[in-house]
C-alpha cells in the first residue's frame, strides 16, 4: 500500500496505480480526454495536469504512479487556466459547430468546455479546408472535430489488431488517416468493427446511421458533471429607481439569437418594468446612443461595418455582452473560412454577376469571434442561447450585477 496527501489529505491507494486511478478511487473528478481504460496510455491531451510538490513542472496523472509520501495538487487556478487554455486550444484548432454537430449534448469536449468554464475562444489560428471522409458506408470521418486524442487509433490497434488507424504530417499538419492516407472505403483493413466511433470522445468518427439521427438520440451519457457556480460579483451601482439602458446590435449572425431573446415571453413585460430598449434591430432607433449600460451583440465578425459597429458599440456600452456562438466564437458565421474564405462562397454562391460585388459590404479576409477585436465582459454561449439563460443574465445586469453564468451555458 502507498500512502500519500492528495489535495491535503493522507489517503492510501494500491502500488503501481496512477494519480489518476487514485483520485478516481478518493472522488476527485479530473477533466481527461486522450485517457480512456482499457487503452495504452499516451498521455498527449494534457488536461489531467497536477502539480507534485517535488517537481518543477506539473504532470499528467494518468501516465504518474504514485509513491509513497508524494504529496498531489489537483486544483489551483495555474493548472484551471492551463486546462481552459488546452479547451479553448482544441476548439480554435478545428472547426466545431455544435449546433450542427451530430455529437452534441454527448460530445466531451463540449461537456470539458462548460465544466471548465470555457464560454468563448478568441484565439487567431489559419482555417484550412479539411474534407469530410464518407467513402465507408458505415463510418464519416470529420477531420474538423478531430482532437487528435488517438482513442480511436489505439482501440483499432490494440482491441481489433486491424491497425487501419494512425496519424500522418507533423506539427499543426499532423490529421488521423486510414492506411495512411488511402480513402476509407477502399480499405482493406478495416473490419468495419466500430471500436473506432464507440471512443471518439467527439463528432469526428461517427456510425453514419447514429450521424443522422444525433448520438444524443441513442442516449449516451453525459460524462461531464455540471459546476457548481460562485455568487455573482457586484457591478458598480447605478442610483436606486434608474432604468438600465439596453441595447442590442446585429453583426454576421443569422439573428437566431435575437429570436431567443423574443422568446422570453411575458419575461419581457417584467424585464421592461426595469429596463429602457434604446437601440436594437427590433426598435426603430436609428443609432446607438452615446451611453447605453447593457450591449447584446449578436453575431461574429465578418465585414467591415461590423467591425465598426462593434468598435462604437464598445465606446459606448458600459457592459458589453457577447451574445451566443457565433459572437463567442465564429460558430456558424466562421464555416466560410474552413471552405475557402470569402470570395470561394461569393463565386459559389453569388456566380459573381456583374455589379453584385459593389452592393455587398467589405468582407474581412476571415470571421472572427467578438474578444478577438474588444474587450467583452459577459459571454453567453449557445446558439442560440436559450430565452432562459438570456433572462438570468438580464435579470441580473438589470440589478446593477455582472452574472457569473461560466458552467452553466454550453457551446451549441
Ligand atoms: S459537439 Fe463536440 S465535436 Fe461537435 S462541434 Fe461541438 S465540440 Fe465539436
Ligand atoms: S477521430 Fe475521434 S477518437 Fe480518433 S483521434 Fe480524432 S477525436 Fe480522437
Ligand atoms: S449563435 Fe446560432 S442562433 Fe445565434 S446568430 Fe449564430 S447561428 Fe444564429
Ligand atoms: S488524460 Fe492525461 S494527458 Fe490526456
Amino acid at each position: 500500500m502507498i500512502h500519500f496527501v492528495l489535495d491535503g489529505r493522507t489517503v492510501v491507494t494500491d502500488e503501481g496505480h496512477t494519480v489518476l486511478a487514485a483520485c478516481r478511487e478518493h472522488g476527485i473528478s479530473l477533466p481527461t480526454l486522450c485517457h480512456l481504460e482499457g487503452l495504452s496510455t499516451v498521455a498527449s491531451c494534457r488536461l489531467c495536469l497536477v502539480e507534485v510538490d517535488s517537481l518543477p513542472r506539473p504532470v499528467p496523472a494518468c501516465a504518474t504512479a504514485v509513491w509513497e509520501g508524494m504529496r498531489v495538487t489537483t486544483r489551483s487556478a495555474r493548472l484551471a487556466q492551463h486546462r481552459r487554455s488546452v479547451v479553448a486550444l482544441l476548439f480554435a484548432n478545428g472547426d466545431h459547430v455544435c449546433a450542427a454537430c451530430p455529437a452534441s449534448g454527448c460530445c466531451e469536449l463540449q461537456d470539458l468546455a462548460q465544466l471548465l468554464g470555457v464560454d468563448h475562444v478568441d484565439l487567431e489560428l489559419p482555417r484550412r479546408a479539411r474534407p469530410v471522409d464518407a467513402s465507408r458506408s458505415r463510418f464519416l470521418l470529420d477531420p474538423g472535430r478531430c482532437v487528435l486524442c488517438t482513442r480511436c487509433v489505439r482501440a483499432c490497434a490494440e482491441i481489433e489488431g486491424a491497425r487501419t488507424l494512425g496519424l500522418a504530417g507533423r506539427g499543426a499538419r499532423t490529421r488521423l488517416v486510414t492506411d495512411g492516407g488511402e480513402r476509407w472505403g477502399d480499405s482493406p483493413t478495416c473490419t468495419d468493427c466500430g471500436r473506432c466511433a464507440a471512443v471518439c470522445p467527439t463528432g469526428a468518427l461517427l456510425e453514419t446511421a447514429t450521424a443522422a439521427q444525433g448520438l444524443a438520440a441513442r442516449s449516451r451519457p453525459r460524462r461531464t458533471p455540471a459546476r457548481a457556480q460562485p455568487a455573482p460579483p457586484p457591478l458598480a451601482a447605478g442610483e436606486p429607481g434608474d432604468r438600465a439602458r439596453l441595447a442590442t446590435v446585429w453583426l454576421g449572425g443569422c439573428s437566431g439569437c435575437h429570436m431567443s431573446l423574443l422568446d422570453l415571453d411575458e419575461a419581457l413585460l417584467a424585464l421592461a418594468s426595469r429596463v429602457d430598449l434604446v437601440y436594437s434591430p427590433l426598435t426603430d432607433a436609428p443609432e446607438l446612443p452615446p451611453e447605453v449600460d447593457v450591449c447584446l451583440v449578436e453575431g461574429a465578425v465578418a465585414t467591415a461595418g461590423d467591425e465598426a459597429e462593434l468598435r462604437g458599440a464598445r465606446e459606448r456600452a458600459r457592459v458589453l455582452v457577447a451574445l451566443g456562438d457565433c459572437a463567442c466564437f465564429g460558430n456558424v458565421t466562421a464555416m466560410r473560412d474552413a471552405v475557402g474564405g470569402a470570395p470561394a462562397v461569393l463565386r459559389r454562391a453569388w456566380r459573381a454577376p456583374a455589379g453584385v460585388d459593389a452592393e455587398l459590404p467589405a468582407l474581412l479576409d476571415r470571421v472572427r469571434p467578438v474578444a478577438e477585436l474588444v474587450p467583452i465582459d459577459l459571454f453567453l454561449p449557445g446558439c442560440p442561447p436559450g430565452p432562459g439563460l438570456i433572462r438570468a443574465a438580464l435579470e441580473e445586469l438589470a440589478a446593477g450585477r455582472l452574472p457569473a453564468l461560466a458552467g452553466q451555458a454550453h457551446f451549441g
